[in-house]
């Protein structure tokens, strides 16, 4: 079964689900839980080695502000508090929090004033940290001493005696330059953690499970092509080889010779059920004559939901549905308060009609994205697939801006693909997060030899990004996109006029719909 080492609780940071990745690259399972989490639950995690209390936007001494078990500072389980998680600990213990008239946000310099500090051990005793706060420590709770103190503000206190320990900064983002050497000193030197979670074991360990869980029955999966119902469908068929059947459903709305990729790709490397479902023309009637971004995506989810239900009724023998759901799927988040989700919204299978009667079989959903791209490279799936660029579950039907018709998919497919193969062959495509061709419902004149063109415009989007929730246009070389432009007028019929969307997100989106 797997270790958790280390609870993250979640006050609503914006870097929570990085500090539980930053402890997870230690080789230390850490889980995000939701803040109000039980002692009596927590006691339930055998292996628990330290708490940490996240930071989070509200302020200690508001009447609503978040606030955690009390109990749970008595456990004896060493406690490190990050920005809120500081103030939360020294708030609790008599300790004073008040707004700060020097608010620090940014890099900030700290001096260690405790040359014995676990947590500052082998760091100088000045370095640079990400500060992000309005509140700020001004009185220290009994037992507890400084430990380090920024122009600013009192960036560090440690109780030893309990355990608890307090910073001021994130030491998860990377501009806090000891950050992860303080993250190891709280796993290593304050909790006796032991590095036990590598991607082999939690292999070893899945397909235990699986296997388990599964016995004799049969398990369906729909594989997109996208990572993690890849890697999901690799792990599932490692446990239980011809007991998964894929479907792969193709919508009309996939890149140039997807399906054929994904065969190509399984049954090169795993003994793989794999039902391939044409469904274009479904899809394409379907969308007829619509223009507005959500109907068309209703009409997509709904058509999808509807093979999907059909060809899972012809499989009376399957008792699991398996899907590639992650971690930052299903985390709970105390921030909006939702709880966990079960199924990814936008997971097109989330809405098969209940009297299917499926169990939900989702083995990936404690891994974070690269973690889940680990798991795909050690189970042998090749490193294109890995690294795949997302592509949107709606596909080309929101890359066809307004009306889809075969026509324009057909003309998009051609122009997206010279694109991709360029960004391969310049080295370009593992340098950027999302590359793709969104092809405009505009007719512009051109002159191609001695003829008059008039064909559609197609608009280039290549962005960088580390969460998709902001993002920058890449800045292209001119060459690079003068060939792909050239190419793609050339050799590609339809379209006459190539664009290059350099609006970052926000306040424009990825796609454009
Ligand atoms: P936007 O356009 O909102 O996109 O900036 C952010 C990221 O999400 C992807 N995307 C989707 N992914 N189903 C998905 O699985 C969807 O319906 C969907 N819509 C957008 C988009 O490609 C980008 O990576």
């Amino acid at each position: 079964m797997k270790k958790t080492e280390i609870l993250v609780l979640d006050f609503g940071s914006q870097y929570t689900q990085l500090l539980a990745r930053r402890i997870r690259e230690c080789e230390v399972l850490a889980e995000v839980v939701n803040l109000n989490i039980s002692v009596a639950k927590i006691k339930t995690y055998q292996d628990l080695k330290g708490i940490i209390l996240s930071g989070g936007p509200s302020s200690v001494y508001e009447t609503d502000a978040y606030k955690i078990d009390q109990g749970i500072f008595e456990l004896g389980i060493p406690i490190l508090g990050v920005c809120y998680g500081m103030q939360l600990m020294v708030h609790e213990f008599g300790g004073v929090v008040e707004l700060a008239d020097a608010q620090e946000f940014g890099k900030a310099t700290i001096t260690i004033s405790n040359n014995k500090s676990l947590l500052f051990k082998n760091i100088t005793k000045e370095t640079t940290v990400w500060m992000s706060h309005a509140d700020h420590v001004t009185t220290v709770p009994d037992g507890f001493i400084v430990e380090a103190q920024s122009d600013n503000s009192i960036a560090a206190i440690a109780n030893q005696e309990k355990k608890l320990y307090g910073i001021q900064f994130h030491p998860e983002v990377t501009h806090s330059i000891d950050g992860g050497k303080m993250i190891q000193n709280f796993l290593f030197e304050v909790c006796q953690c032991e590095a036990t979670w590598k991607i082999s074991n939690f292999i070893t360990e899945a397909v235990n499970e699986i296997k388990k869980t599964v016995g004799q029955d049969e398990v369906i999966l729909g594989l997109s092509g996208g990572v993690d119902s890849s890697v999901a469908a690799a792990l599932i068929s490692k446990a239980i080889g011809k007991q998964l059947t894929c479907i792969f459903v193709d919508t009309g709305l996939l890149r140039k010779d997807e399906g054929k990729k994904v065969l190509a790709a399984y049954q090169k490397n795993f003994e793989l059920n794999i039902k391939m479902v044409a469904a274009q023309d479904q899809f394409y009637t379907s969308l007829k004559g619509y223009c507005d971004p959500e109907d068309k995506r209703k009409i997509i989810g709904r058509e999808f939901v509807n093979v999907f239900a059909n060809e899972a009724k012809q499989m009376q023998a399957a008792k699991f549905l398996a899907q590639g759901t992650i971690y930052p799927d299903v985390i709970e988040s105390s921030s909006d308060g939702h709880t966990s989700k079960t199924i990814k919204s936008h997971h097109n299978v989330g809405g098969l009609p209940k009297d299917l009667n499926f169990t939900l079989l989702e083995p990936l959903r404690t891994l974070f994205k690269d973690e889940v791209r680990k798991v795909g490279l050690e189970l042998g799936l090749p490193p294109e697939m890995v690294y795949r660029h997302p592509f949107p579950g709606p596909g080309l039907g929101i890359r066809v801006i307004e009306e889809v018709t075969k026509e324009k998919c057909d003309i998009l497919r051609e122009a997206d693909d010279i694109f991709i193969s360029e960004l391969y062959r310049e080295n370009l495509y593992n340098d950027v997060s999302q590359a793709f061709v969104t092809l405009l419902p505009t007719k512009t004149v051109g002159v191609m030899g001695d003829n008059r063109t008039y064909d559609y415009v197609a608009a280039i989007r290549c962005v960088n990004t580390i969460d998709f929730m902001t993002a920058t246009a890449t800045h292209l070389p001119w060459d690079f996109l003068d060939r792909v432009t050239n190419r793609i007028i050339n050799e590609v019929d339809g379209i006459n006029r190539v664009v290059y969307d350099i609006t970052s997100k926000p306040p424009g989106t990825i796609e454009w719909e």
